[in-house]
């Protein structure tokens, strides 16, 4: 940076020359030593090793969708059988269980996702089917929009689709869950306060796209993708390849919409993971993201992370697909764990359910004799695929081949004993799968219960229930926010038993905002149904039984 050669080159020192000569020296040490000071003290506040700003804090909020704790009764065994482990190995989640939640809605003692995440997005209880907005259809603040206008960054990551309740209740305000079109608008900023999200990474590309466009669903004409991405307002990644130049969040450029798959990513025990990333992997990308691009802002971030598809496997009466769903979360949970563990930022990440699927147990009387006490996780772990991935593998081999012997070996020997690892399926078996091949979702639950009689794993519903669901948290040791995630509900903890409001009302607290004044803002929004026909079209019984 400094040439020093002249200075050394000079000769015949007269006294004035020596004198000259030391004040230059003086006077480029001191530059130099002025440079080094404003050089490092620039790497310095580019070091994530600078002090963040006092009250700067990360909210992390997770959402196991219809995860009871029988769910991880069913999850933690299956681990262990399959991996071998002592009775004390447990999920990483099970260290950090603070609490309990009741999750009735205001119109129903069982909720639906709708009603259930909007109690956790505006602190208020709803009605099922409710997105965003209050019992008298106002649209009501969200703590991702509270967030949001403070300064802090936001982020959705789940695994179904985007505009599916859980997210929906967090970013955009409809009076029904399915007005899904209304909610990706309203999602990319097209409602009164603007873009409120700035990273997105999920399924569900069919609500950004028309009807004519391969995978679009939308019932007007617009591509909201390609309106989107191509003045770069958004960037976009809609595929495997995409998603890894994003370089695990290191290349990420916000806002940052990730839609993998049409609808849901698939199952995590049908995931192909040269196709589609797992959970954890999400996760990564987005927490990686949004700290680098706070890195130097006085506020942090929101993310919102939804195990999505573990209530799907309740609705499906699944055990195979569960266990791998609630796995496939931990693993998730764990990257939160670690990112908890490295950050300088003050972090809080709470877990919880909006409800339980399902009506799980683990243990069910398969005979008229008393009932042996004992459950088979061996029988999961033989089944390598969903019911979901093999009815549609039997309906698309039907589709080409009509003769009944042959339909009858497909079934017999590459579904059951193949895939399923059942060698023992009864005549009539068979004979169910084979009368309701043109019946698909009656064909899944035939599949489902062959592996819950044998693996005697009980269900009540194929709907949802009321039982309470956990609460579990994890929080940074240092900063006043662990004293008070440990509280009481009296003092806006998490510790004990909850209404699922209080944990919407914990968030506000931390985050030291009044959602109250974001619903003023809201007024203008569009949140009803563009026609009497979409309700109509969209009965309540149609989209509450099958979410
Ligand atoms: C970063 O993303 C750009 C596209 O936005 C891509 O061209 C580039 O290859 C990526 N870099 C890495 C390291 O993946
Ligand atoms: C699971 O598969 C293994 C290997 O094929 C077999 O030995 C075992 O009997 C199966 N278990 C059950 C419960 O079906
Ligand atoms: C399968 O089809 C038969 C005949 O249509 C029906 O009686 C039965 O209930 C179906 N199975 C299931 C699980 O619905
Ligand atoms: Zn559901």
């Amino acid at each position: 940076m400094f040439d020093t050669k002249p200075l050394l080159g000079e000769e015949a020192p007269s006294v004035y020359n020596t004198t000259h000569r030391r004040k230059t020296v003086y006077a480029v040490l001191k530059a130099v030593a002025v440079a080094i000071l404003v050089v490092s003290a620039l790497v310095y506040s580019g070091s994530s090793s600078h002090k963040p700003a006092p009250n700067k804090k990360n909210i992390i909020f997770m959402v196991t969708d219809g995860m009871g704790p029988a769910s991880l009764s069913l999850a933690r065994s299956f681990k262990q059988f399959r991996d071998d482990l002592p009775i004390n190995d447990i999920l990483a989640l099970d260290r950090h269980l603070i609490g309990s939640s009741r999750t009735r809605s205001s119109s129903s003692l069982v909720t639906d996702s709708a009603a259930g995440a909007t109690a956790f997005s505006c602190g208020l209880k709803s009605y099922n089917g409710a997105i965003g907005v209050d019992p008298s259809k106002n649209p009501c603040g969200t703590i991702l929009e509270a967030l949001k206008l403070q300064g802090y960054l936001t982020g959705l990551v789940v695994t179904t689709r985007i505009t599916d309740a859980t997210p929906a209740a967090f970013s955009s305000h409809v009076d029904y869950r399915f007005q899904e079109d209304l909610i990706a608008e309203q999602q990319l900023g097209e409602y009164p306060l603007g873009r409120m999200v700035d990273l997105i990474i999920g399924g569900g590309r069919c609500h950004f796209l028309p009807a004519s466009v391969d995978g679009g669903c939308r019932a007007d004409s617009r591509n909201l993708i390609k309106e989107y991405t191509e003045n770069d307002i958004w960037s976009y990644v809609g595929n495997r390849q995409q998603f890894d130049e994003l370089d695990g969040g290191k290349n990420v450029t916000l806002p940052l919409l990730g839609l993998l798959a049409t609808s849901d990513i698939p199952y995590d025990i049908d995931r192909n993971p040269k196709q589609y990333p797992s959970l954890a992997e999400q996760v990564k990308v987005a927490l990686t993201a949004l700290s680098k691009a706070t890195e130097d802002s006085d506020k942090g971030f929101f993310l919102l992370i939804e195990g999505s598809r573990i209530d799907h496997a309740g609705h499906h009466n699944d055990p195979s697909a569960q266990v791998r769903e609630v796995l496939a979360y931990d693993e998730a949970y764990k990257e939160v764990l670690k990112f908890i563990e490295d950050s300088d930022v003050e972090t809080v990440a709470v877990s919880t359910s909006d409800h339980e699927t399902g009506g799980l147990v683990t243990s069910r009387q398969v005979s008229p004799s008393y009932p042996d006490y004992i459950w088979y996780p061996e029988v999961l772990l033989n089944c390598s695929h969903s019911g979901e991935f093999l009815t549609s593998k039997i309906v698309s081999f039907t589709r080409s081949n009509s003769d009944a012997k042959v339909v009858e070996d497909f079934i017999t020997k590459e579904i059951f004993q193949n895939d399923m690892g059942i060698q023992d399926a009864t005549a009539q078996e068979v004979k169910d799968v084979k009368e309701n091949l043109s019946t698909p979702g009656q064909l899944l639950y035939v599949l489902n219960n062959m592996i819950s009689l044998r693996s005697q794993t009980g269900w009540t519903t194929h709907g949802h229930s009321a039982v309470d669901v956990n609460i579990y948290g994890a929080v940074s040791n240092f900063g006043s926010i662990k004293t008070q995630l440990y509280q009481s509900a009296e003092n806006v903890g998490l510790l004990g038993n909850h209404e699922n409001i209080e944990i919407g009302k914990f968030m506000e607290s931390v985050a030291g905002v009044d959602l109250s004044k974001i619903t003023e803002l809201l007024k203008d929004t569009k949140h009803h149904p563009s026609s009497v026909d979409e309700i109509n079209a969209n009965s309540f019984d149609q989209y509450h039984q099958t979410q």
